[in-house]
């Protein structure tokens, strides 16, 4: 509930300042800005007056304490009732420290360490100014030809619900009007962006009701139970209808049946974007459409601020409606506590003081060791100290490891991997070679390449993307590695040395041509400030790799979507009775990703004893008891995550081959052995039945536990009702 004072300030507001409250724009608009005075042609071209601005209500892109306290300082002095502005930005994997993308994060399976880089991305944005971050993204993907998976955490909802919840408490903390070193989550896209047609970005999104809220829905929903203050529309249609002008989503479902009543925010042009969706004619009907389905703030277009007047006046808005929209965007700023102190952590030499300091380096390198999945050893890795290497390729010396949306990042302070390998090893045991760029090679770089591989035991190849290449707009057909860089794995093959990859990417590839050739493969996505370190790390042997796969690797893109819980068919291809050809199956690869979800290697070897179930049969009051052993049998200390899946073997709808459950991730010394116990419960089991009702059914179920989605032990059980 608002208080008072916040009702008695929107009443003292005029129409036009109330409209004005429900606008962003971008920072340049802003008198105190560094680059103010630029705009003068947008500002035209979006028909925003300098009274607009005045009155507006939050502006996004602001990154430095200086500029932020000029900005704020500037607005209180033209706005008629000194309502501090918003100031709102996406920090998504860190601020000026970056942290491994989310998808990197989430091959993590670490909460604490999720929960750790959102916090320490709020301290260094919020003493930079920044109120709101535009994150967590918690879309649920299973396309890795969208560029935007590398900003989701993965293919799994539960996974991705755990780790929507630690972002948004990392961000927020759990006194955000008191704790100005934090900032306010706004969790995004609502919804479903992530399941664009195709893989292509902003395209259309259509499924049904019960897929949207088996799957997509939980992690926002997990988000907002965490107490995340902001959602932003998606780009997408939902049932036909574009997100943003979506009343049964919005109002009907996030805001009546969630009982959301924080700020909704638009994504970057979505209100006006409903004209080209062909939803509304032009920009009047585009702002009734969004204002109807409850979007508080409009971002970077200017529907708002041109009709809502109007459409109050011809009575087809109520008043009410805008006034409840500035309340919770008042609301917000009295949370922030930005009425008392409308800077909050904005503190330049703090800012000097925290910002990319060496404890938060050492919390990013840690991120990135624990993101990087392990695809291959044939025990060429970790390397051996007496081995000469050739460190060749376009990400050896390269900075460009941040990823997409890391724009407040700086490449140049980033740890390549030739940093981090020469730190390690003695100067005369590492040599270097370009090898060829990202999409291109030349026959100069090709031998220079075989030359320094000639004289080293062991070859590095640093391959990947660059972070163009992914990230929003950043949609490909095709998903191998560049050509080039493909050459370049074949070019040094004869050499018959062994070639470890390291991989920095943004999606799951198609890794033809690398997982078949090399004889080691890690994949270290975009690991962020510190990855040439972490890599170093894992690669020398001083750090395990213990990441596990969040989102499957495809065979070929012909498989896509492929996705561990996926349902069975009529005529899975291998039942015991199945028939040669009349089955679900393609008959030029197989079902199969190439790498499945859960899927990652170690340098020490982890071995299960038998699962005990502590009964067949299970009820609502007694739940099961799963309990495994597990021990480190190598040599190396390292960290498992013990996966627990289940299977409803007859369900009222169908129900996917496993769904995770539960995991584990649990560090074990050489020759330790520890007991993991879970605990299965009846709520566990439900699922959106074919009427939406969340349930459970009586009958038969396996539980499966193991290291990886498709290495388990399986166990039948009873649900007794
Ligand atoms: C567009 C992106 O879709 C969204 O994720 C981002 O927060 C906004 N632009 C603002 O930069």
């Amino acid at each position: 509930m608002a208080d008072q004072q916040l009702i008695s300030l929107v009443e003292r507001m005029t129409l036009e300042e109330k409209i004005a409250q429900l606008m962003q724009l971008a920072v340049p608009f802003f008198e105190g800005a560094e680059q103010s005075g630029q705009i003068t042609g947008p500002m035209e071209s979006l028909g925003i007056t300098e009274e607009i601005v005045h009155n507006a209500g939050s502006v996004l892109g602001l990154a430095g304490a200086k500029e932020a306290i000029a900005v704020q300082e500037a607005h209180l002095r033209s706005n008629r009732l000194g309502i501090p502005l918003l100031l709102m930005a996406d920090i998504v994997h860190g601020f000026k420290t970056i942290f491994p993308v989310p998808l990197a994060m989430g091959c993590s399976w670490d909460m604490e360490l999720a929960e750790q880089s959102a916090k320490i991305a709020a301290r260094e944005a919020s003493v930079s100014g920044i109120h709101v971050t535009f994150a967590p993204m918690v879309d649920l993907v299973r396309d890795p030809r969208w560029g935007r998976v590398m900003e989701s955490t993965g293919e799994d909802p539960y996974l991705n619900s755990e780790f929507a919840r630690a972002f948004v408490r990392g961000f927020q903390g759990d006194d955000l009007s008191g704790d100005v070193h934090r900032v306010a989550a706004c969790v995004k896209h609502f919804a479903a962006y992530g399941a664009g047609e195709g893989g292509r970005d902003y395209n259309t999104v259509d499924m049904s009701e019960r897929q949207l809220r088996e799957y997509y829905l939980p992690a926002y929903k997990a988000a907002l139970e965490e107490g995340c203050e902001m959602v932003m529309t998606s780009f997408n249609t939902v049932h036909g209808v574009p997100a943003t002008g979506n009343k049964r989503l919005m109002r009907d479902l996030l805001r009546g049946e969630w009982g959301f009543d924080g700020v909704l925010i638009s994504d970057w042009g979505a209100v006006k974007e409903m004209i080209p969706h062909g939803v509304a004619e032009d920009e009047e009907e585009a702002a009734l459409k969004a204002i109807l389905a409850g979007v508080d703030i409009e971002m970077m277009t200017p529907c708002y601020v041109h009709h809502l007047q109007d459409l109050v006046r011809e009575g087809k808005v109520e008043e009410r409606l805008i006034d409840e929209a500035v309340l919770r965007i008042l609301s917000l700023k009295k949370r922030l506590g930005l009425f008392e102190r409308p800077v909050r952590g904005a503190d330049p030499a703090l800012e000097q003081e925290i910002v990319f300091c060496d404890e938060h380096r050492q919390a990013a390198r840690e991120a990135a060791v624990k993101s990087c999945v392990l695809l291959k050893n044939n025990s060429v890795l970790p390397l051996k100290s007496e081995k000469r290497v050739a460190l060749i390729g376009p990400f050896a010396a390269s900075g460009d490891i941040l990823g997409p949306w890391s724009w407040t990042g700086s490449k140049e302070d980033a740890i390549t991997v030739e940093q981090g390998l020469r730190s390690k090893l003695a100067s005369d045991m590492l040599l270097t070679a370009e090898g060829c760029d990202v999409t291109s090679v030349t026959e100069q770089q090709l031998d220079e390449a075989l030359k320094v591989a000639n004289e080293a035991d062991v070859i590095v190849l640093a391959l990947g993307e660059d972070s163009e290449m992914s990230g929003e707009a950043g949609s490909r057909a095709f998903i191998t590695l560049p050509e080039p860089q493909l050459e370049l794995i074949q070019h040094l093959k004869p050499l018959q040395k062994p070639i470890v990859v390291v991989l920095f990417n943004g999606r799951p590839l198609d890794l033809h041509g690398v997982l078949d050739e090399a004889d080691a493969v890690l994949e270290a996505w975009y690991p962020g400030s510190e990855g040439g370190a972490a890599i170093a790390e894992l690669l020398t042997g001083e750090a395990n790799p213990s990441g596990r796969l969040s989102m499957s690797f495809p065979y070929s893109v012909g498989q896509i979507p492929v996705y561990y819980n996926h349902f069975n068919t009529g005529r899975p291809k291998d039942a015991p009775d199945a028939q040669e050809r009349y089955v679900s199956q393609y008959l030029d690869i197989p079902n199969e990703p190439l790498l499945p979800f859960g899927f990652g290697l170690s340098y020490t070897e982890f071995q299960y004893g038998k699962m005990m179930l502590s009964a067949e049969e299970m009820t609502a009051k007694s739940p099961l008891e799963i309990t495994v052993s597990v021990t480190n049998v190598g040599e190396m200390a390292g960290e498992e995550v013990v996966q627990l899946y289940i299977r409803d073997m007859s369900g009222e709808v169908v129900r996917p081959v496993q769904e995770l459950k539960d995991f584990r991730k649990v560090l074990l010394q050489p020759g330790e052995q520890q007991d993991i116990t879970f605990i299965l419960t009846e709520e566990q089991l439900r699922y959106h039945h074919s009427d939406l009702t969340y349930s459970s059914d009586a009958g038969e179920f396996c539980v499966m536990v193991g290291g990886s989605s498709k290495d388990t032990e399986i166990r039948r059980f009873r649900l007794k009702k």
